[in-house]
């Protein structure tokens, strides 16, 4: 019934309504050219069926309206002897067979030694902002069926593609991707892409594309720290912060993936994604299927700014839990830098009690409350409560934190076992490994072969017996080390590749059964800090643990880094104690405001707090409540890079423009340099704001208290700061008090 109803509202939404108001639906197909249309939020995405049956792309970039200016696609010639037709034609989703030289979509062997794989258009199907186009190989049952959406308010397509195995026999898959993505033709792009390492994650790199191939990848079996699946392209390498064609995209997988941005010798730029091809091997059995990632991507003419705020709303309206509205993310503590693994009843009631009176909403145990985990070499797969630590289970913990007004959240592991645990003496095999060879671990830890389908099982239990038995509205789910010896002895040797797939499919299996069962659960997705962070853990987690280099120099770099892919509404980060991570001794005040960018929380040992310290921090919770909305889910201008000098700004505006924040941090002061004034991005030119600063009195050099200044001048004339020394930092809050 519900469905039903959803069918209704949707038919009526992108059938009926576009009618009515004479608009044309968001995807069309041409019949008399053969060419499929696809429009939204500024934005068009036109492919086509060449006279060979090809699917081939026609047009990707800011929306042309009239569809008669689209022609029926030919397929492009061959260049000579060496570039035959099938290299130079922009396929949609090429099979390698033919002469394909580029990067296929799809690489198969079938059972008789058979490679060669021609995929050409069997039939389409449209349905709303949705279309489903079906390839198949030119001689056997092989086919592709390759899914399109078009977000009208966001122009972000998402594709990917089901393989479906209609052969009477097991054809193995070494390469799958979710489609390929054509840019203009031509060369001088430039590729932004983020990469990092464990502690310093998420820094974004640039380079000029030139002839070749550039791989961003990860063949860990997570999505790593390394490089994030996430890329941005832009024409002539001029499109500043705020102008200029972007060309963006990111993928939905955790596991090991795969986007390659290549230049072929015709000046022609193309993105494939999809599962990393590295030591991939997927068996499709007679009548099996396999869905690849899906990958997203969209187009801005306003720069690379404008290319993060339409992902940041697409990711709240549309990938979020509870979606469009994503719930307010709640203040948290988390005492793992406070007590680390030395965790008890009385000592996490003293400091739930010491958050709470700060207006902290949320209290998270982190590692160390469970089996004998008394430091990192045990306790792993042994999810009861530690007898010692909570002679009486977490209940008396719980019961405390929800009378001091928080909810209460926990950390698990649940992917890992510890050599040492009663669990992997139990079932050794359970482990990922390859028979006889010996077992890599790291962090003292092994990875659990969560594509076996009993240790799916006994994972998904034990989580929800937690969940059932304690009043848990939380879990911190982490995940510490990559995958080393990727084996599955227990299947037939040509199955076990697959584990690459599914052990990533399990692991979505397990939260969104969990999640199913308690509505009310909220995840953080947390793999050694910002490890698993993508468009495919995003559907299930509310929030992201950033880092675990929570030093708020560092943050900054990486926060700005998160924000180009990712939406300040998930982006998690605590205050903590200093010296921090690189040895630094940065003010609390300018931590505060540097994790106040985000979902704020708290990680500092609050038991060796001053009396001054607690003032300051109850006035910055009561401030980040006073701006969280517009920080969370507001549009967000880069105003200064703190990778291009010593200070770094940014400014968030509510969708009404009724407010607006900015942060600006002076790291270290040179020469007596003054700020020039800051030019302000997004606001009403026509309306007054007034302005007021993070602890009352005004850092600016304006008199009056609060200032008033119309969005003209802030955004043409600009605000001045009054900044100095090392770790200077100021937040200004402004409200729109009139139109004149
Ligand atoms: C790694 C996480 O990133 C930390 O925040 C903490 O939860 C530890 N694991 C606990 O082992």
């Amino acid at each position: 019934m519900k469905s039903l109803s959803r069918t209704l509202c949707a038919a009526l939404f992108f059938i009926l309504i576009p009618l009515i108001a004479g608009a044309q639906p968001p995807v069309r197909f041409l019949e008399s050219k053969k060419v499929f249309v696809l429009a939204g939020g500024g934005v068009s995405y036109v492919f086509g069926i060449n006279e060979q049956g090809m699917l081939q792309h026609i047009h990707w970039g800011k929306q042309v309206w009239r569809d008669d200016d689209f022609n029926a696609p030919h397929s492009s010639p061959d260049w000579d002897v060496f570039d035959l037709t099938t290299t130079t034609t922009p396929q949609e989703y090429p099979g390698w067979g033919a002469g394909l030289y580029v990067e296929p979509s799809l690489k198969a062997t079938f059972a008789d030694g058979n490679r060669d794989l021609v995929l050409h258009y069997a039939s389409h199907k449209i349905d709303g902002n949705a279309l489903t186009v079906t390839l198949k190989d030119i001689e056997r049952a092989l086919f592709v069926h390759l899914h399109y959406t078009i977000w009208p308010e966001t122009g972000i397509l998402r594709r990917y593609a089901t393989i479906e195995n209609r052969t009477n026999a097991p054809v193995v898959l070494e390469s799958a991707q979710s489609g390929a993505w054509y840019l203009p033709q031509g060369e001088g792009y430039r590729l932004r892409y983020l990469a990092g390492r464990w502690g310093g994650e998420f820094q974004l790199n640039e380079e000029p594309v030139h002839t070749g191939l550039k791989v961003l990848e990860s063949r860990r079996g997570s999505t790593g720290h390394s490089m994030n699946p996430w890329f941005a392209l832009d024409r002539d390498g001029n499109a500043d912060d705020e102008h200029g064609s972007v060309w963006f995209g990111e993928l939905g997988w955790s596991g090991s993936w795969r986007i390659s941005v290549e230049q072929t010798p015709h000046q022609q730029v193309r993105v494939t994604g999809g599962y990393n091809s590295f030591d991939f091997g997927y068996s499709l059995s007679p009548g099996e299927t396999l869905v690849t990632p899906p990958f997203y991507a969209g187009y801005s003419d306003e720069g690379i700014g404008g290319a993060s705020r339409i992902l940041h709303r697409f990711q709240r309206s549309e990938i979020l839990p509870n979606g469009s509205g994503a719930k307010t993310r709640p203040v948290l503590y988390n005492s793992w830098e406070a007590t680390f693994f030395d965790v008890n009843e009385p000592g996490q009631i003293a400091l739930a009690e010491k958050a709470a009176s700060l207006g902290v909403e949320r209290f998270v145990i982190d590692d160390g409350w469970f089996g004998r985990r008394d430091d990192d070499h045990d306790g792993l797969g042994d999810w009861n409560v530690n007898p010692k630590k909570f002679p009486n289970g977490l209940g008396p913990l719980i019961r405390r934190v929800k009378e001091l007004g928080m909810d209460f959240g926990v950390w698990v592991e649940p992917e890992m076992v510890n050599p040492k645990s009663d669990l992997y003496q139990k079932h050794p095999d359970w482990a990922m490994h390859f028979e006889g060879r010996p077992r890599t671990e790291s962090r003292n830890q092994l990875i659990l072969n969560l594509a076996r389908d009993d240790v799916r099982e006994y994972v998904f239990h034990w989580l929800d017996d937690l969940v059932t038995k304690n009043d848990i509205a939380f879990l911190k789910w982490d995940y510490n080390r990559n995958v080393t010896e990727p084996g599955w002895p227990e299947v037939p040797p040509a199955r076990q590749k697959n584990l690459w797939v599914l052990f990533t499919k399990n692991v979505y299996d397990i939260m969104d059964r969990l999640r199913q069962k308690h509505p009310g659960l909220e995840i953080e997705s947390c793999s050694g800090g910002g490890g698993r962070v993508d468009m495919g853990i995003l559907p299930r987690v509310q929030q992201i643990w950033t880092s675990d280099n929570t030093e708020a120099l560092d943050r900054l770099t990486i926060q700005q880094g998160f924000t180009y892919a990712y939406t300040p509404h998930v982006m998690m980060d605590w205050v903590t104690d200093v010296p921090g991570f690189n040895g630094r001794s940065v003010p609390l005040r300018f931590r505060f405001l540097t994790a106040m960018q985000g979902s704020l929380g708290i990680g500092t040992n609050l038991n060796r707090w001053s009396a001054e310290d607690f003032v300051l921090g109850k006035q910055m919770l009561a401030y980040y409540k006073s701006i969280r909305e517009t920080v969370q889910n507001g549009l967000l201008y880069r105003l200064a890079s703190p990778m291009k000098g010593s200070f770094t700004a940014n400014q968030y505006v509510s969708p009404d423009k009724m407010q607006s924040v900015l942060f600006a941090f002076l790291h270290s002061q040179q020469f007596r340099r003054t700020l020039p004034p800051l030019l302000l991005h997004g606001l009403d030119e026509k309306a007054v704001y007034s302005v007021t600063q993070v602890d009352g009195k005004l850092d600016t050099k304006a008199p009056a208290t609060p200032m008033k200044f119309s969005g003209a001048y802030l955004m043409n004339h600009g605000i001045e700061l009054d900044l100095v020394g090392d770790y200077d930092g100021v937040s200004l809050k402004l409200e729109r008090i009139s139109e004149q």
